[in-house]
């Protein structure tokens, strides 16, 4: 692989950027668009990824969003590796590399990282974002902080990650915190775990964040803020299509927002629906009033069934922390035949 690689070396910052296919996220999201907005599963409406969600400007909005008050999804999962982080770093060991699936900004790892610097642990950080911006102020953020621990970002999707990491030694620490990964429809959370867990050698181990709260209530007021934060964050994602498609098909005018319920699994989805005719042919889009765009889907899935999917993506569970304050559990898994 020829990747472009960018190296901050300023007094504390230190630094790497990598482009493993960064460079190339407008292409991973307009084949997203391909995949489910345009070529949509028989049965569904249209669906937005949420790597639309991403952008530059989206991932600036998604910091405030995550400090609002009734999102609990964030503050219960720091609380819990604030309160845990010592035994689950205890698996991260000298040498190993962590990998964090959709960093963000950063504020999540802390508390972890914190306990591994304590131990003058010597690490290798992996950051994996969509967004270059993000990944320099996050890492720009750590830097000033450790001084055992090597930082680098990945620059690029998932997808190009799971390609990038086959080159990273083992031991390896993967983790998705915030339901990034196994928080889909079904076949789709198996398909995207499998996928990681043929990463997962015998030295490795996966530690994932997950949502198993049910309280509607609860659920609601965390997506649907009074002050329409939530709102204008998905409103930049929709935005960012015209940017990937090339032609100014959104106006936000011409949709109201939304969100449901369905059950078994329970999800909370997002749903745009079109106040009137929206017809750009320039970009195949023909939308009548009335009509539907989903995004942004939470799948709320119990502890049994996250067990019944790692068991069916051949991984095995090996630790398990709670959130003290609600349902955010991190489940700690290895390769199921290994020790
Ligand atoms: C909602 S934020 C969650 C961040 C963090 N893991 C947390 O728990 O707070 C989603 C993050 O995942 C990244 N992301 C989403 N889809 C991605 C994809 N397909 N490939 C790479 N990164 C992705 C976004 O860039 C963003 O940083």
């Amino acid at each position: 692989m020829d990747l472009d690689k960018t190296t901050h070396t300023a007094s504390a910052e230190a630094y790497e950027i990598i482009d493993i296919g960064g460079s190339r996220v407008g292409q991973s999201c307009r084949k997203a668009l391909d995949e489910q907005f345009f070529q949509h599963r028989t049965g569904r409406c249209p669906f937005v990824d949420d790597m639309l969600m991403s952008s530059d400007a989206g991932l600036a909005q998604w910091s405030d969003l995550n400090r609002l008050p009734n999102y609990y999804q964030t503050s219960e999962e720091i609380t819990l590796l604030e309160k845990h982080g010592a035994a689950i770093a205890a698996h991260i060991l000298p040498g190993c590399s962590i990998i964090d699936l959709g960093s963000a900004d950063t504020r999540k790892i802390k508390p972890l990282l914190d306990h591994i610097e304590s131990r003058a642990c010597a690490v290798t950080y992996y950051s994996v974002d969509l967004s270059r911006p993000s990944l320099a102020s996050g890492l720009a953020k750590l830097a000033t902080q450790y001084r055992h621990i090597k930082l680098v970002g990945l620059w690029g999707t998932f997808d190009d990650a799971l390609e990038y990491c086959k080159s990273i030694a083992s031991p390896r620490f993967l983790m998705s915190l915030g339901s990034m990964i196994g928080n889909d429809r079904w076949d789709d959370s198996i398909r995207n775990l499998t996928a990681w867990a043929s990463l997962v050698g015998p030295e490795d181990a996966f530690l994932m964040g997950i949502d198993s709260h049910f309280d509607p209530d609860k659920i609601w007021a965390s997506y649907h803020d009074e002050g329409g934060v939530f709102e204008r964050f998905l409103r930049t994602g929709m935005a960012y299509t015209n940017d990937v498609l090339g032609v100014e098909w959104w106006r936000d005018s011409d949709w109201t927002l939304g969100g449901e319920f369905r059950e078994k699994p329970l999800v909370h989805a997002f749903v745009f629906t079109a106040v009137r005719d929206v017809v750009c042919p320039a970009a195949g889009i023909s939308f009548k009033a009335g009509d539907r765009i989903e995004c942004y889907e939470g799948h709320k899935y119990t502890l049994d069934e996250m067990d019944k999917q790692f068991a069916v993506c051949g991984l095995k569970r090996i630790g398990r922390w709670k959130s003290p304050d609600g349902d955010i559990y991190e489940h700690l898994l290895a390769k199921a035949d290994s020790v």
